[in-house]
């Protein structure tokens, strides 16, 4: 067999075990999420292409070299969305919904990136953003939030990273300082760039910072948190002070910048051990001006996203086994199929899964199907059966038969729920 087409590069197909599994996990996220008050919206796959780079920053690699951009036939430029932060604001701001207010979404992002373990060029959020509150407070919920969501979704070896930006003038100041440090080191032989970091220093200093290749050679590069003013120390100091009080672990990691250029203050990822190049499971910060930036008014703002398919590669060995059918109705001969039609219908209609054999064979064959796809019991329907107002059931594995009235069908799957529950 040819297959003649392949699905594009860096996407995924999620199959049946891993989308039940991921179901799970969202019902869970989204549990949570709504006892901290916040409601779920969806907005457009796609977005004017200005939208992100204005957002996101122009010179980040996600607007120079991960976004899927093309033009309608009125030559319109749009984006597939890359995140969701940019598109909840516009969408705040063009609804008039008012602050404070907390939004939540379960959406997929498309980032042309080089795919690996855990990178996908389509890929799925669950985020989280508040707008129009600014106090520590909520700034160490968040963290706390993202922390309980991720442990509710079954991880546990993780750890929580934050840091402080500051503000925009503070961060230029910054900006200033490093790229001195930079130049120096250069200028002592001690330091050399690779080709993007060398373009990097004069149109997004701090980038470098993200470089693999090149942030690890920066060890003694002066920190940002040297050049915050007293006020935005002291709220850094504050959400942490929450944080500890409330036995959050955290490292503070005094370089860790993020990707995107919006974040004010605070910022926090969340990495998992042992997970490989792609462990990041969770990002995000506060981003104070961004609202005022996309034309609204001054709105103070935070949030964060996780990685779903991370989160799913880390829990990969957690993901159950799916079943087949709970019952599979097979008749002994042509004249007792309408008989199992309707009793099939009857076990739908307590939404019990079952299923039959659709084409007229054999009752050996039909059990065979219900062995392949791994139906749990069989539903045998004979003419005796009939007369006696009784059904066969046989269980899959055991081979163990029972004769029961066809009401007692249903007594059956639940107390197998139930032990299924219990166990
Ligand atoms: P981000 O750090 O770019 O932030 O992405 C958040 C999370 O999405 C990452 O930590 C990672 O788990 C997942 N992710 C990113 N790229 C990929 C990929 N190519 N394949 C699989 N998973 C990926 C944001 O997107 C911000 N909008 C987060 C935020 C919300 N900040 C404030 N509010």
């Amino acid at each position: 067999m040819s297959i003649k087409y392949q699905r594009p590069r860096g996407t995924r197909d999620i199959l049946p075990e891993e989308e039940k599994f991921r179901e799970g996990l969202i019902r869970a996220a989204r549990r949570l999420l709504e006892s901290y008050g916040y409601t779920f919206l969806v907005t457009p796959s796609f977005e004017y292409a200005e939208l992100f780079s204005r957002s996101i920053g122009s010179t980040t690699d996600i607007i120079e070299k991960e976004m899927f951009v093309f033009q309608d036939k009125g030559e319109r430029v749009l984006a597939l969305r890359p995140e969701a932060t940019a598109s909840v604001i516009r969408a705040f701001l063009e609804n008039q919904i008012h602050p404070p207010s907390k939004l939540a979404y379960v959406l997929n992002m498309f980032r042309a990136e080089r795919p690996q373990r855990g990178r996908y060029r389509e890929f799925w959020q669950i985020g989280a953003e508040a707008l129009g509150i600014r106090d520590p407070l909520l700034d160490a919920e968040m963290i706390e939030m993202a922390v309980k969501l991720l442990t509710e979704m079954g991880l546990k070896d993780f750890q929580v990273e934050i840091n402080s930006i500051g503000t925009p003038e503070e961060r230029d100041v910054y900006k200033r300082s490093l790229l001195d440090y930079i130049e120096e080191k250069e200028l002592m032989r001690e330091l050399t760039l690779c080709e993007s970091c060398n373009r990097r220093k004069t149109v997004n200093v701090l980038r470098i910072l993200d470089c693999e290749i090149d942030a690890p050679k920066l060890v003694d590069a002066p920190v940002i948190l040297e050049f915050l003013s007293r006020e935005s120390y002291q709220y850094f100091e504050h959400v942490r002070s929450y944080l500890t009080n409330w036995g959050i672990e955290y490292v503070a990691n005094p370089k860790m910048v993020r990707g995107l250029d919006y974040y004010t203050h605070t910022v926090f990822e969340i990495k998992v051990k042992d997970l490989g190049a792609q462990d990041t499971v969770c990002g995000g910060g506060r981003y104070d001006r961004l609202v005022e930036e996309l034309g609204g008014p001054a709105t103070p703002a935070m949030g964060f996203a996780v990685g779903l398919d991370r989160v799913v590669v880390a829990l990969e060995n957690q993901i159950p086994k799916l079943k087949g059918p709970f019952y599979f109705v097979a008749t002994v001969g042509e004249m007792e199929r309408g008989y199992g039609v309707r009793l099939l219908k009857k076990l739908r209609e307590w939404y019990i899964p079952s299923d039959m054999c659709y084409e007229l064979k054999s009752l050996k064959a039909q059990l065979k199907i219900a062995d392949r796809i791994e139906a749990q019991k069989a539903v045998i329907v004979g003419e005796d059966e009939i007369l006696k107002g009784k059904v066969k059931v046989r269980d899959m594995v055991t081979g163990e038969e029972l004769e029961v009235d066809e009401k007692e069908l249903k007594t059956i799957y639940e107390n197998s729920i139930q032990r299924h529950k219990a166990s």
